[in-house]
């Protein structure tokens, strides 16, 4: 079945839970910078998210714990000011949210008045209950994640499939439907099996977006530079390459080096 595009000058929180109602899936990809996020957004993306996966991607870092609140914002900054269309979600850090309520409200507040973000992320479900709530009741949209939580990666001591087991499949469809009920405009599903994510997308009324989920909820998001193919060291099943960004980019920086080494560049058109 084909659904028809409403087109959507700006994208909102309302934009996504009608997109949901009406069976439009909804798109969604990281960027970190102007230039990728202008791509991005032009190209027709609904929500950008500015990620902590930046951390890995941009920083190089192993995990997503060690970038900061300040890093995050100079990220969204960023891709705030390349966006017309998507909404711009942006990740709270870890060590920015975990601690108290208080000091997750001062962090949002942070994102939002220094980037120009249109919403935060945060990982978990009914232990940062109360920080969401704080964060809700200032007038900042909130998007969950639950599933597996890369910034508790230490806890886990592993990135495979979470939820497997009944007992956490139970809690994470109980912490889905506590974060509807407490007013997020959405959810991400990062990493669990298909069926439960769909049986989550459908007893809640807010959009969940999936990666690594299936094919049963409301949205994907991918990392934009795993799915153009910028990093060939990261192949889950779950991840499709559009492009193969490393080999283009090194053959073409290889052809440049050549072309120097030679003389053959600049040529006499290529000088004033
Ligand atoms: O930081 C990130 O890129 C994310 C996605 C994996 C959902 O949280």
């Amino acid at each position: 079945m084909s659904v028809a595009k409403k087109d959507y000058k700006r994208i909102t929180t309302k934009s996504l839970i009608e997109m949901k109602s009406n069976g439009e899936k909804i798109s969604m990809l990281t960027a970190y910078d102007y230039t990728m996020a202008k791509i991005v957004d032009t190209a027709g993306i609904d929500v950008i998210l500015v990620g902590d996966s930046a951390s890995n991607v941009m920083a190089g870092h192993e995990t997503t714990l060690p970038i900061t609140l300040d890093q995050m914002i100079y990220h969204a900054s960023s891709v705030v000011r390349a966006t017309e269309r998507a909404l711009v979600v942006v990740d709270l850090p870890f060590g920015s949210y975990q601690s108290d309520p208080k000091e997750a409200l001062r962090s949002a507040i942070r994102i939002m008045k220094e980037s120009g973000g249109h919403a935060v992320k945060l990982e978990g479900g009914k232990e940062i209950k109360e920080s969401i709530k704080k964060i809700l009741n200032a007038g900042i949209p909130v998007m969950g994640h639950l599933g597996l939580t890369p910034q508790s990666i230490y806890k886990f001591g592993t990135y495979s499939v979470r939820a497997k087991e009944e007992e956490e499949a139970e809690k994470l469809i109980e912490d889905a439907q506590m974060l509807e009920k407490i007013g997020c405009f959405g959810v991400v599903l990062e990493k669990i099996p298909a069926h439960l994510a769909e049986q989550v997308a459908k007893s809640i009324s807010i959009p969940v977006i999936g990666i690594g989920a299936g094919g049963g909820v409301d949205g994907q998001v991918l990392v934009i530079h795993d799915m153009l193919g910028m990093n060939n060291e990261f192949s889950p099943r779950f991840l499709r390459r559009y492009l193969n960004l490393y080999e283009q980019m090194t053959s073409a920086i290889g052809q440049y080096v050549t072309d120097v080494k030679s003389s053959d560049f600049p040529s006499e058109k290529e000088q004033y």
